[in-house]
């Protein structure tokens, strides 16, 4: 939620920004903007435009940008609506100071007149001013260093952010500073990139810095990175090389980062398994939790929380820890755990799936159920974020950067730490057989090449895509395993195709969507399962003795319900607890082609953002 970006080097500032806030755009990109201090002109430039990057770009083409220190910023609104003058950098009054935030100033309110009534106007209706005003203030009144204003301010201000702030009169200095907002601080010899994730700094350093809760970075070009805390303690940076490489943050030949990220899970499931999974010894070991194995095999309970599609994951989860190692489990949205009382004690294993690893309220979980003695167990994609460093342990999806803002290749990397968790600890516990545990393992190994044949029904999907572009209306039906894979399915198309839809455990259709099928109305049902196959049939029936339209997602050569359904895709055989691996995949494929014939941006869809750092 909102990128940010900042510069202080050698080299020409602007470049590096623009640059930059193309590849965080995925954080938000309902406005953009810029600010570049040209010391031998003594000359801000600060550029602001609504709507995307391309659109700050193209106003900035042929306008004065050298200089070699700067901020820009790509927004996600909260305060104030995306229009040029809410857009980020803010300045101070006197127009010395700049800054640029991510998250939110909670006290904004009181903060603001109380500087109105000290004589500060406000030009945005934005709580990132408030906070420029109140550093300026501080500044003044009390003739502090930049770095001591922030401090100060920052001791006085309540709820999130992630800022950099610099000062005309002293154009050789950073403060960076974060709470609840990540912050990475990159270093190059002299030079220094700091930005919300490692995207736009993995070009030119692998050395980085993590930013902590409540620290302070003071950067200055060509001298050593200093960190304190807002209570002004020391902290020695800790550099940390990024595992991350440029390719994995482009197209490769793909239209969409979608795409490529749907096409990538063969790949990014065998990533997830690599140095995990050994199907020829029969063995799981995940090194990340092997200290909380025996905790989370004695577990009474275990909590599974997340948002968005990783909620849909831990559903998925919820079926296999019970389904294979008799653990009773209980999934939750993490914004309503966190402000619901939850009964959470000692014993408990509470499980935090987040792909970004920085969702607010993911995060907020975590610190509630630590503060009650639970252990926490974080399953991130991203490498070093605040969830992960938050965990007591886990395991890193390793699926690569997800760029797309619907979550794709993240999903099934979920699931499949999840599967050998489960695995291991049935095993462990002693409800998988010796025998089968075998059995599971191979198959499981055998899931990426089965995606890869899951992928080469693309042109059949996009054929049913185009048959039902124009719908307004969708029903996703799953039973058992596939009643998370009915939510995910539903969740991808409203996500980027604005078309609403809605995932029903099959049997639950009758006490309700029921009455809206019609001929109108296509249904898409995940009819692959085993145990309640007959009864899926029976759902299909029901849909089509009201005229509905089946799309069915199929076991390979089911010629039952080929017959009944007016479109099928065909999946692999494969154990019922790893079909949400197979019969996801299609469903990702068939958003993907319904938003592309609508023309709708499948990369960047309205108002949503990847990284939800705000509650
Ligand atoms: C946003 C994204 C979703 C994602 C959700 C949770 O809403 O658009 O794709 O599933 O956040 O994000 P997380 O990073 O915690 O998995």
């Amino acid at each position: 939620m909102c990128g940010i970006i900042g510069y202080v080097g050698n080299k020409q500032a602007y470049p590096v920004l623009i640059n930059g806030l193309y590849r965080l755009e995925y954080r938000g990109y309902d406005s953009a903007g810029v600010a570049i201090m040209n010391e031998e002109e003594n000359e801000l430039f600060l550029y602001k435009s609504q709507g995307k990057v391309s659109q700050l770009d193209a106003k900035i083409t042929g306008k004065k940008t050298a200089g070699t220190i700067g901020i820009a910023h790509t927004r996600w609104a909260t305060h104030g609506e995306p229009n040029d003058i809410n857009a980020h950098p803010h300045s101070s009054q006197s127009g010395d100071l700049v800054i640029i935030h991510n998250g939110i100033i909670e006290n904004y309110i009181p903060l603001k007149k109380e500087l109105i009534g000290r004589g500060y106007s406000f030009k945005s209706d934005t709580d990132t001013e408030v906070l420029i005003q109140l550093i300026e203030d501080i500044q003044l009144n009390e003739n502090l260093d930049l770095f001591e204003a922030v401090r100060s301010a920052l001791n006085q201000v309540i709820g999130a952010y992630a800022i950099l702030v610099f000062s005309r009169s002293n154009p050789d200095t950073l403060i960076a500073a974060r709470k609840s907002s990540p912050l990475v601080i990159g270093k190059k010899m002299g030079e220094y990139f700091i930005a919300s994730d490692p995207t736009p700094i993995v070009e030119y350093t692998k050395d980085v810095v993590y930013l902590n809760d409540e620290e302070i970075a003071i950067i200055k070009r060509n001298q050593d990175l200093r960190i304190k805390t807002i209570r002004n303690k020391d902290k020695t940076p800790y550099f940390e090389k990024l595992e991350m490489s440029l390719s994995a943050l482009e197209k490769g030949g793909y239209d969409h980062f979608m795409l490529k990220e749907i096409f990538e899970q063969p790949h990014s499931v065998s990533n997830c398994m690599r140095g995990r999974l050994d199907p020829r010894k029969g063995s799981i070991s995940l090194g990340g939790i092997s200290d909380y194995l025996q905790k989370m095999t004695n577990a009474d309970r275990i909590l599974i929380i997340a948002c968005g599609t990783s909620w849909h994951a831990g559903l998925v989860g919820e079926y296999l820890f019970e389904d294979l190692a008799r653990i009773p489990v209980e999934v939750e949205y993490a914004s309503e755990f966190r402000y619901r009382n939850p009964v959470i004690s000692e014993n408990d294993i509470v499980i935090v799936i987040s792909q970004s690893g920085e969702t607010a309220d993911s995060l907020a979980a975590i610190k509630l159920a630590k503060s009650k003695g639970a252990t926490i167990i974080g399953i991130c994609n991203v490498v070093g974020s605040s969830i992960s460093r938050a965990s007591h342990a886990g395991s890193y999806t390793h699926a690569g950067p997800e760029i797309g803002v619907a979550s794709t290749k993240a999903f099934t990397a979920q699931v499949t730490i999840l599967t050998m968790m489960a695995l291991l600890i049935g095993r462990k516990k002693g409800t998988i057989t010796r025998s089968k545990y075998f059995q599971y393992i191979h198959e499981l190994n055998q899931i990426p090449k089965k995606i890869k044949h899951v992928l080469k029904s693309n042109d059949d999907i996009w054929k049913i895509a185009e048959n039902y572009k124009n719908t307004r209306n969708f029903l996703y039906l799953g039973r058992g395993y596939n009643f998370p894979v009915a939510l995910e399915g539903a969740l991808k198309l409203k996500e980027i195709s604005y078309i609403h839809a809605e995932g029903y455990p099959a049997a639950e259709m009758k006490h309700g969507p029921i009455a809206l099928i019609d001929e109108e109305m296509p249904v898409v049902v995940i009819a692959t399962n085993k145990g309640t196959y007959e009864k899926v049939i029976t759902n299909i029936m029901e849909v089509k003795a009201r005229k509905g339209k089946i799309i069915a997602i199929i076991t390979k050569g089911d010629e039952t319900v080929k017959e009944l359904a007016d479109y099928y895709i065909e999946i692999p055989e494969t154990e019922e607890f790893l079909v949400p691996l197979l019969a996801t995949i299609p469903l990702q494929l068939l958003s993907y082609h319904m938003a592309i014939l609508r023309g709708c941006n499948v990369d960047q869809p309205r108002n949503l953002a990847k990284s939800v750092t705000v509650e």
